[in-house]
């Protein structure tokens, strides 16, 4: 029996831009995870996930396909995870035999709620992590990275794998978007594995290491959001916006390019001051666009932090889920707290997730 995890994530910076090939974003994995148990078995392979209790995923190996019996929907990360994976290891010369997969998240509140903390691409990235170690093959990040970000892809279709990256890489990254065009076009004419196998358009990956006085503070405001639904609404908008959204670009661009730059200096104040600057880009592409990314919830969130001295915005789409306040030392978190509730506004006690020794390369760097 083997076990894997994978973290849920968070936005801090970049928001919608990142969705765009080459632009920036900043992400932190959160201490809260899917976890993954394996273990080899005979005759068929199967998957069974707290998510969706009363049945099981099936399959069954037929020469190189691998055939579902039935297909079941709840199931489509993950069997899109299985796909793409055993298809790279079987181009491995590795043998595929049968196994049973366990799948327990915690990314939802305890009464089924959502946070938004990025469950499908966690569970992606626990799966491909979980047939791996269970057939003992050896893989590494930017692997597993592009191996979850094509299974991913394939099933949702729009969105920047941001969440990906944060999950596989863990700790504060900086996060560039490849070009997904580029990617689903190669995809058609070559294998998975010649396609993991080269540099991706765009793709950056970096560590970021935070000022050792930056403490980021994670309010939730209980209402959840549709990512999918927003980030349609916004891409519907843009075509007729393109001048307003050229700018917002170029403008969220330079602000992120800032404070990544400001998490190499250990510039906190500095960093504080984008993080403003990126509200005020979201707040704007929001009015343009007419979607509702910092509800007045989250408004009132980052309007108590801003009157205690921090700095705060939306994280991910907005439209509720989750805001993220970056404070120092000397602030009043117990007030912050206290009139955040008032708002009904929960500080999440969740904590940066550092990937563990075993996994993690002997030096964050970038990697495409
Ligand atoms: O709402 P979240 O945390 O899933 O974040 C979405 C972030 C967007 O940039 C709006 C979309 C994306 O795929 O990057
Ligand atoms: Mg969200």
């Amino acid at each position: 029996m083997i076990t894997v995890k994978a973290p849920g994530k968070l936005y801090i910076a970049g928001e919608y831009a990142v969705v765009e090939p080459g632009h920036p974003a900043i992400l932190i994995a959160v201490d809260q995870f899917i976890q993954v148990q394996a273990h080899l078995q005979s005759h068929f392979s199967s998957a069974w996930s707290d998510q969706s209790p009363a049945g099981e995923l099936e399959w069954h190996h037929n020469g190189n396909q691998v055939e579902f019996s039935p297909f079941d929907r709840r199931f489509s990360y993950v069997a899109s995870a299985i796909q793409t994976t055993e298809e790279y290891l079987r181009a491995q010369a590795v043998p595929i035999r049968n196994y049973h997969l366990k799948i327990t998240s915690e990314l939802d509140s305890d009464n089924g709620q959502k946070y938004g903390l990025g469950s499908s691409a966690a569970v992606t990235v626990a799966v491909v992590k979980a047939i791996c170690k269970v057939v003992g093959y050896h893989v590494d990040l930017i692997t597993i990275f592009k191996l979850a970000a094509i299974a991913h892809l394939s099933v949702q279709g729009n969105g920047s794998l941001g969440d990906v990256a944060a999950s596989v890489y863990q700790g504060w990254i900086a996060y560039q978007s490849f070009d997904r065009k580029w990617l689903l076009n190669h995809l058609a004419h070559h294998t998975i594995a010649d396609t993991v196998a080269i540099e991706w358009p765009h793709l950056k990956i970096e560590a970021l290491n935070p000022p050792a006085e930056l403490q980021v503070l994670i309010g939730w405001t209980g209402r959840p959001a549709s990512t999918a639904h927003l980030v349609g609404k916004v891409a519907n908008k843009r075509v007729d916006e393109s001048t307003f959204y050229n700018h917002f670009l170029t403008a969220s661009n330079e602000c992120v390019n800032k404070m990544i730059q400001a998490f190499r200096n250990h510039d906190l104040q500095s960093i504080q001051e984008q993080i403003h600057h990126n509200r005020q880009l979201l707040v704007a592409l929001a009015n343009h666009t007419n979607v509702n990314i910092e509800t007045p919830q989250l408004k009132q969130m980052c309007d108590i932090v801003n009157q205690l001295g921090g700095a705060a915005k939306s994280s991910g789409a907005g439209g509720g889920d989750c805001g993220i306040a970056i404070v120092n030392h000397q602030t009043d978190l117990k007030q912050i707290i206290a009139r955040w509730h008032q708002f009904a506004i929960d500080k999440l006690p969740l904590r940066v997730s550092y990937n563990q020794q075993e996994e993690s390369h002997d030096q964050p760097s970038f990697t495409s």
